[in-house]
């Protein structure tokens, strides 16, 4: 384990013990804050790697979280219908929020059944602000995953999206189908209490290696931007991942 100031980097074996750790964190996490707040406000992420863990989660641990003191939000999601494959939030559904007792009220999809992406994300900002704070919105935790170009959530390289100074954006063409999506902006995640990135796989470490070695001090991918003002940054890598994250 390697810990600077505020950031946090794991490494543990495969995706299996990934999911073991992150849902560790995710419990552990979950009763400090809602023995402190009454309540639990997270953004989960799009991809396959959160699936394990939703799936302990709903399982296994299920009952180690109090789920009607718990509010989900997206940190972004595809702007498809709900019930399409491609939904983040389908995913979700069916790997944790439909196997816990969480309100409906408590959960907060991007409304992609809007008739446009601009639509839907100024909506999204509008419940972010609504239900969480103002002006930027303070998530007790998001999670995050990360492409091997170094994207996450929906903000990709070589987009402005990641620069952007709204609380929200849509994004189109995105390289990572499908095309048209929504997402928070690093406005939003980098002012969260904390954020935790789960990132397995050998395709992945040379990108692991660049934005974890302190010697890049450059940002140009995504992933790069997300530095949490005030939050602590905690990095849950399988070995593949870390193959080259440099020991300092
Ligand atoms: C998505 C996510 C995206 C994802 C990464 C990693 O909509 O797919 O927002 O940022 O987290 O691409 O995906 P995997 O976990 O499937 O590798």
């Amino acid at each position: 384990m390697n810990t600077t100031q505020n950031r946090e980097i794991v490494v543990v074996s495969d995706l299996a013990q990934l999911a073991l750790e992150a849902t560790h964190r995710f419990v552990q996490i979950a009763k400090e804050v809602i023995a402190e707040k009454g309540k639990f406000v997270v953004a989960l992420s799009g991809g396959t790697t959160p699936i394990a863990m939703n799936k302990l989660l709903s399982s296994t641990f299920k009952d180690q979280v109090e789920w009607d003191k718990v509010y989900i939000f997206w940190g972004d999601e595809r702007f498809v219908p709900a019930t399409d494959p491609d939904s983040s939030y389908l995913a979700a559904h069916e790997s944790l929020l439909k196997n816990v007792p969480i309100p409906e009220s408590q959960i907060f999809r991007f409304p992609t059944e809007l008739s446009s992406p601009e639509e839907t994300v100024s909506a999204y900002a509008k419940t972010l602000v609504d239900v969480i704070g103002g002006p930027v919105p303070e998530f007790d935790l998001i999670l995050l995953g990360m492409g091997p170009d170094g994207h996450t959530a929906s903000l990709f390289p070589g987009f402005e999206t990641v620069k952007s100074q709204n609380l929200t954006e849509a994004v189109y063409d995105a390289p990572k189908p499908p095309p048209t999506r929504l997402t928070v902006t690093p406005v939003v995640i980098n002012n969260a209490d904390r954020v935790m990135f789960l990132v397995t796989g050998a395709d992945k470490s040379p990108m692991v290696g660049r934005v974890l070695n302190a010697s890049n001090t450059v940002r140009e991918v995504p992933a790069e931007y997300i530095k949490p003002t005030h939050g602590k940054l905690i990095w849950l890598v399988d070995e593949k991942a870390a193959a080259e994250i440099k020991r300092s």
